[in-house]
C-alpha cells in the first residue's frame, strides 16, 4: 500500500558514520537512509549494524521518514543486517531500502523475514515498509513484477549509478554523454514510473554524484519531478533545498489546483453539468483527478492555499 510519506528529498548518509548521522538527523531531509550497502566499506559492514540501531535510537529524528539500506539480499550481509537492525530498532525505523533488487522473490525474501522477525519481537506485524532500488538490466526488466510484490512496498527507487555499470554506459560521472542525441535514462525513468503508478506505490530518482554542480542537479531533478517523481536522492546538504523545493507544487499552481476543485464541485454539484469552463480552459472529471493529486501534494508539503484576493487587500 502506497502511504503519504514526504520523500521529496531522501538522504543517503553512511551506516558506518556516526556523526554524519547525527549530522542528518537534524537536516530538513524528508527522509534519511543509513547506507550499510555501498556507502559502507566492505570491513566496516559487520560493526556499521550497532551503530546504524545506535543512531536510530539515540537522535531525533522526528518529521522524518526512517529508513535503513540492507545489502543485496544474494550477499553474505543482508540477513544479518535484517536481524540486527530489526532486532535492535524496529520500533523505531519505517522501511528497509533493498539494492539491487531483481525479481519479486528478492522483495518475498524480505517480506518474509520482517514477518518473522515482527512476530518474534512483537512488533506489529506489516508496520515496516519496504523501498526497492532498482538499478540493472534485469531489476529493470521485471519492475512490473517487483511494483506487486509485497503489500509492503512504498517504493521503486532509481539506482542509475549502478544502472549505468550493469548497463556499460559510457559515462563515468553518470550523466546524459552529449554523443547522445536524447536523454539516455529517459526510458528507464518512465518506465519506473509506470509500474510504481500501476501498483499504487512512490517513485524516487536516484542520487546525482556532481554535489558542487547544483544547477545540474536542479536540472536532473526537475526531469524526474516532470515525470510525476516524487522525489530524488540527495547526497550532501546543498542538494536538499532544491530537492524539497522541485519536487513541492509551486503554490500558483496549488492554488489553481483548488480552483479547479471548487469549480467542478460547484458544477457538478449545483449546475448539474460535467464540463465547464474555468477561465480558459475546459475542465471535467479528469481536471479534478489532476487537481487532487496536486492539492495533496502541496498539503503533504505543508502548503496552504493563497488567500482570495478580496480578502488579502480586506486584511492589508
Ligand atoms: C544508487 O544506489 C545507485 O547505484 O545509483
Ligand atoms: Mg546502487
Amino acid at each position: 500500500m502506497s502511504t503519504a510519506r514526504l520523500r521529496r528529498s531522501v538522504l543517503a548518509v553512511p551506516g558506518s558514520n556516526p556523526r554524519m548521522m547525527e549530522k542528518a538527523a537534524a537536516s530538513a531531509a524528508d527522509e534519511v537512509f543509513l547506507d550499510l550497502e555501498d556507502a559502507c566499506a566492505p570491513l566496516e559492514k559487520p560493526a556499521a549494524r550497532a551503530k546504524v540501531v545506535e543512531a536510530l535510537r539515540t537522535h531525533d529524528w522526528h518529521g522524518k521518514t526512517r529508513v535503513v539500506r540492507i545489502n543485496q539480499v544474494t550477499s553474505q550481509f543482508a540477513f544479518d543486517d535484517l536481524r540486527e537492525v530489526i532486532s535492535g530498532a524496529g520500533d523505531v525505523l519505517d522501511c528497509i531500502m533493498v539494492p539491487k533488487v531483481r525479481n519479486a522473490g528478492d522483495i518475498a525474501f524480505v517480506d518474509r523475514a520482517l514477518l518473522q522477525l515482527e512476530q518474534a519481537l512483537g512488533y506489529a506485524v506489516g508496520r515496516i515498509g519496504i523501498e526497492a532500488q532498482i538499478e540493472d538490466a534485469e531489476g529493470l526488466m521485471r519492475a512490473d513484477e517487483i511494483a506487486f510484490s509485497s503489500s509492503r512496498l512504498e517504493t521503486l527507487t532509481f539506482g542509475p549509478a549502478d544502472f549505468s555499470a550493469s548497463m556499460q554506459l559510457p559515462s563515468l560521472s553518470v550523466r546524459n554523454d552529449s554523443s547522445y542525441p536524447g536523454d539516455v535514462f529517459h526510458y528507464v525513468l518512465f518506465k519506473l514510473a509506470v509500474a510504481a503508478r500501476a501498483a499504487g506505490i512512490q517513485v524516487i530518482d536516484g542520487p546525482y554524484l556532481a554535489i558542487h554542480d547544483v544547477d545540474g542537479y536542479r536540472a536532473a531533478a526537475s526531469r524526474a519531478a516532470a515525470l510525476g517523481y516524487d522525489g530524488k536522492w540527495v547526497l550532501h546538504p546543498v542538494q536538499i533545498e532544491p530537492a524539497n523545493e522541485t519536487f513541492t507544487p509551486a503554490q500558483a499552481d496549488f492554488d489553481k489546483a483548488a480552483r479547479i476543485l471548487e469549480a467542478y464541485r460547484q458544477a457538478t454539484e449545483v449546475e448539474r453539468k460535467g464540463a465547464v469552463m474555468l477561465d480558459d480552459e475546459m475542465i471535467d472529471e479528469a481536471s479534478r483527478k489532476i487537481a487532487v493529486q496536486f492539492y495533496a501534494r502541496g498539503v503533504a508539503a505543508g502548503l496552504t492555499p493563497s488567500p482570495a484576493r478580496g480578502e488579502e487587500s480586506a486584511a492589508g
